[in-house]
């Protein structure tokens, strides 16, 4: 490329922005792994907080440290009474993310660490960041409901802890262990919007909390994390199945994207899709009501969207198009999903960061102007 040639990437497609051990995706072959074990066998055999440990400690844990590592997490469950009123006082008026990017900013007022940039103390961050947020939003989605905030039951572990803070009751086995897969599903996906939103604030030597709110503004955006309760809103306005066809195809002449397919980097099946279907189809055939209308519903898209653009544009399912119906199953309301992607999140957005910080350099890529030089500056009552 000589002097003058500009090559401009749009939202830095096809550029890598740093070398990584934390994960890996193969976007042709529809295949993911954290810190080099396949999603399929973590997803069946493993469980949210052995994943928070591989990804921040990059390695899996010995039973002792799995045991020590959920009891830091339980230790750093509750959240302040400062916190809950910050939460009581926006939870019926603002969208949940929202609520979430606030109180986990005020946390890092409670951290007696936040200015400490080692390694040690950072990962100590990130342990309370995951503890807390999962708190969080439970707390977000029982004040949005004018319901009390519920303490932690440490007898339980990190999913159904959440459940029950959510809910008031634990979850049964069933319930539990699809929460605990989500968690693990969105836990981590290398350099997306968010992770790297996380990368640019923390690359200016900002502290973890700063970074990790810019994380979660970066979720929201129904492009990226929104798109969960963007799916499920569609098929809840598609109504009856019967209709989705004719929905997909007004929508596709209309330009309009369809939520919870298309990927920047899967161009085939997203393979946390594919784990989410099993559960999806299995659970939609036990279901009554709304669930089983939007099993069907989900199921006509998403064999109308593959035949129509599948092989030929790699549009396909990816992780948001299946976990809505799933989450209305196990109880959880629409408005809380992506809240719930980030509370996973926080583990690979701190990973990334850990794993960024010792060789650190500031992000500042370059943008080519095209706008007019040295105009003179005329006096406002000489302009016409
Ligand atoms: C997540 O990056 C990650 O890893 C994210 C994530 C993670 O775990 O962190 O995997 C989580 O964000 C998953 C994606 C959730 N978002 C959605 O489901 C929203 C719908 N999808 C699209 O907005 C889109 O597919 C993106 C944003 C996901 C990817 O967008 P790209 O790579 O920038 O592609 P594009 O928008 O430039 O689209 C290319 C073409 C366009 O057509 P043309 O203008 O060239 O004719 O494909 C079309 C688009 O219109 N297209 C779609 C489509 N997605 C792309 N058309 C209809 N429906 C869609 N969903």
């Amino acid at each position: 490329m000589n002097g003058n040639e500009v090559k401009i990437s749009i939202g830095l497609e096809g550029i890598y922005i740093a070398e990584t051990k934390v994960c890996k995706i193969d976007g042709i072959a529809g295949k993911l792994w954290y810190r080099g074990y396949p999603i399929e066998s973590l997803a069946a055999d493993s469980s949210f907080e052995e994943v928070a440990y591989l990804l921040l400690y990059g390695s899996l844990p010995k039973k002792t440290e799995l045991d020590s590592f959920a009891e830091q997490l339980k230790k750093e469950r509750d959240i302040s009474d400062n916190i809950k009123m910050i939460i009581k006082s926006l939870a019926q008026k603002s969208h949940p993310m929202d609520v979430l990017r606030t109180a986990v900013s005020a946390l890092s007022s409670e951290d007696p660490e936040l200015t400490d940039n080692s390694p040690e103390a950072n990962l100590r961050k990130a342990v309370r960041l995951t503890a807390k947020m999962t708190t969080i939003v439970a707390a977000i989605g029982r004040m949005r409901a004018g319901k009390d905030y519920i303490k932690p039951d440490n007898s339980l572990g990190h999913a159904e802890n959440f459940m029950y803070m959510l809910s008031g009751s634990k979850p049964n086995k069933e319930v539990a262990k699809f929460i605990d897969l989500m968690l693990v599903l969105h836990a981590e996906h290398g350099t997306n919007a968010s992770t790297f939103s996380t990368m640019v604030t923390g690359s200016t030597l900002a502290d973890l909390y700063a970074a990790i709110t810019s994380g979660i503004c970066a979720l929201k955006g129904p492009l990226h994390g929104g798109a969960d309760e963007a799916a499920l809103k569609m098929m809840r306005t598609i109504g009856d199945p019967a209709n989705t066809e004719k929905y997909i195809e007004d929508a596709l002449a209309g330009k309009q994207k369809i939520m919870g397919f298309g990927h920047r980097v899967y161009k085939t099946y997203d393979p946390r899709a594919k784990i989410l279907r099993s559960w999806f189809t299995d659970i939609g055939s036990k279901s009554s009501g709304e669930v089983k209308t939007l099993t069907e519903t989900a199921l006509r898209a998403e064999k109308m969207m593959i035949e129509r653009l599948g092989a030929s544009h790699g549009i396909w399912p990816n992780i948001d198009f299946f976990s809505g119906p799933l989450y209305i199953w196990a109880g959880v309301p629409a408005e809380l999903f992506t809240p719930i992607f980030a509370a996973a999140r926080v583990t690979g957005w701190s990973a990334h960061m850990l794993e960024y910080w010792p060789n650190n350099k500031i992000f500042r890529p370059l943008d080519h102007y095209t706008g007019q030089l040295d105009l003179k500056y005329i006096n406002i009552n000489d302009r016409k």
